[in-house]
């Protein structure tokens, strides 16, 4: 089974281009669909649900193709509207495409997405969403069976501020006569990055980054070029890694104003942050201190996906730091993990108190899920020892290469079989 072997306690020192955003890739490559012709998408990471979101698309007809970091998808033809089993459950946003399905073909037929690593994961808002605009959807035994022949603008209120189903509805209302306003809507960057490609393809739409977005749909599209913004998530994680191990590490790529919550964080456990346009530098002494409660909320709040890496990075420091998990019902299932480096964590619920082992030691453990996994990596790169990960399958979910990068800025840490 293929692992990451590190050898950790080596500080990390270097620069680093974070790599585009996975989160932001998933529903531009959805959004494609929208206008027939090619659409060519830059900084797309080498991910497997990039992988997964390319086969959706050849298998609805697009031809598809990749040269570097850049991706084509040419959506004049489709030759389908539906998705099998197997492709949704791949990977969770999927989902997205129902949006840019309904949008572009009028129908679509598909399954729930896939797991519930973090717990329960509805998507009854996306389909509350979708109604509002009309759309018709039944479900037969776990399959979906969408029709939107006679959809049009309408007044969306979500109750909470869901990152895919803002992004579902944004799709859908675009290929909707009248105007749409989506009101509660989640203000995530990766939400405006998505505006920022409807926009290139001629969508009249605003608001993204905001509560409200508000997108007069109907008119036809015509296929773009655009560039996918960096990965605040990756360089939370490598910052994470930094951060703990110590050293000097200088991240381009990437829009610090993305990162607040956790370069925040990250300064009152004492790290030094510079941040610059499109450039984060950050320099620590090693062994971090405790820092006020940390609570994962709707952005611009603490990201929940930044949750178990900066655990990782405290678990090895000094002091006592609260941790509560808002956002995912089950998020804690890296802590057995990390408590085999060494760590002290005790979950109560949604709470993690974290106490600093001041110093975590090597250990062989797995990653259950994308970002516990990458935690474990950030653990392993700071700990005394050898560290052996396996779970490398969640990993490549959503790092383009993690072990090239952390090893560009020093670390010890190969992939073995
Ligand atoms: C997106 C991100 C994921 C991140 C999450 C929260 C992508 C591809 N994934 O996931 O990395 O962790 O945002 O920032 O962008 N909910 C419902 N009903 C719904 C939809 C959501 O109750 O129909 C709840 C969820 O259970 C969760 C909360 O809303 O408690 C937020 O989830 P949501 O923002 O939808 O997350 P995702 O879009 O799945």
């Amino acid at each position: 089974m293929s692992c990451y072997h590190i050898r950790g306690g080596r500080p990390l020192e270097g620069r680093l281009t974070v790599q585009g955003a996975k989160n932001s890739a998933l529903p531009i490559l959805a959004a494609t669909l929208l206008a027939p012709g090619e659409s060519v998408i830059e900084n797309c990471p080498h991910l497997s649900d990039v992988d997964a979101a390319l086969a959706i698309l050849k298998g609805l007809g697009c031809r598809v193709w990749r040269q570097g970091d850049t991706v084509g998808v040419d959506a004049s033809v489709l030759a389908g509207a539906e998705i099998s089993r197997e492709l949704m459950e791949e990977m969770r946003s999927s989902v997205v495409f129902l949006g840019a399905m309904l949008a572009r073909m009028g129908r679509a037929a598909l399954t729930y997405p896939g797991g519930c690593e973090l717990g329960p994961r509805p998507i009854d808002l996306h389909l509350a969403a979708l109604r509002t605009l009309g759309a018709d959807i039944r479900e037969e035994n776990g399959l979906l069976r969408c029709t939107g022949r006679h959809m049009a603008g309408g007044e969306i209120s979500l109750t909470i501020p869901s990152v895919g189903a803002t992004e579902n509805a944004m799709l859908a209302a675009c290929g909707c006569p009248g105007v749409t306003r989506i009101s509660g809507a989640a203000r995530e960057p990766e939400i405006e990055d998505l505006q920022g490609f409807l926009q290139a393809m001629g969508a009249d739409i605003q608001g993204a980054g905001t509560s409200t977005v508000i997108i007069r749909g109907g008119a036809p599209l015509r296929p773009a070029r655009y560039r996918v913004m960096g990965d605040r998530i990756a360089a939370a994680t490598y910052l994470c890694a930094a951060a703990a191990a110590g050293g000097q590490v200088a991240l381009t790529g990437v829009d610090p104003e993305h990162l607040r919550a956790v370069l925040t964080a990250l300064e009152q456990a004492g790290c030094s942050v510079q941040t610059g346009p499109g450039e984060i530098a950050l320099t620590s002494g090693g062994c971090l201190c405790a820092v006020p409660p940390v609570v994962t909320e709707p952005y611009p709040g603490f990201p929940t996906d930044a949750q178990a890496i900066f655990m990782a990075a405290l678990a090895g420091g000094r002091g006592v730091t609260l941790f509560r998990e808002n956002i995912f019902e089950s998020r804690y299932g890296h802590v057995a993990q990390l408590r085999a480096m060494g760590a002290d964590i005790q979950v109560e619920g949604r709470e993690a108190i974290v106490t600093g082992a001041g110093g975590l030691h090597g250990a062989d453990v797995r990653g259950g899920d994308l970002r516990g996994a990458a935690a474990l990596v950030v653990a392993g790169v700071a700990a005394r020892g050898e560290t052996r990960v396996t779970g490398l399958a969640h990993i490549r979910r959503g790092y383009d290469g993690l072990d090239v990068g952390l090893r560009a800025l020093g670390a010890d840490i190969t992939e073995t079989d």
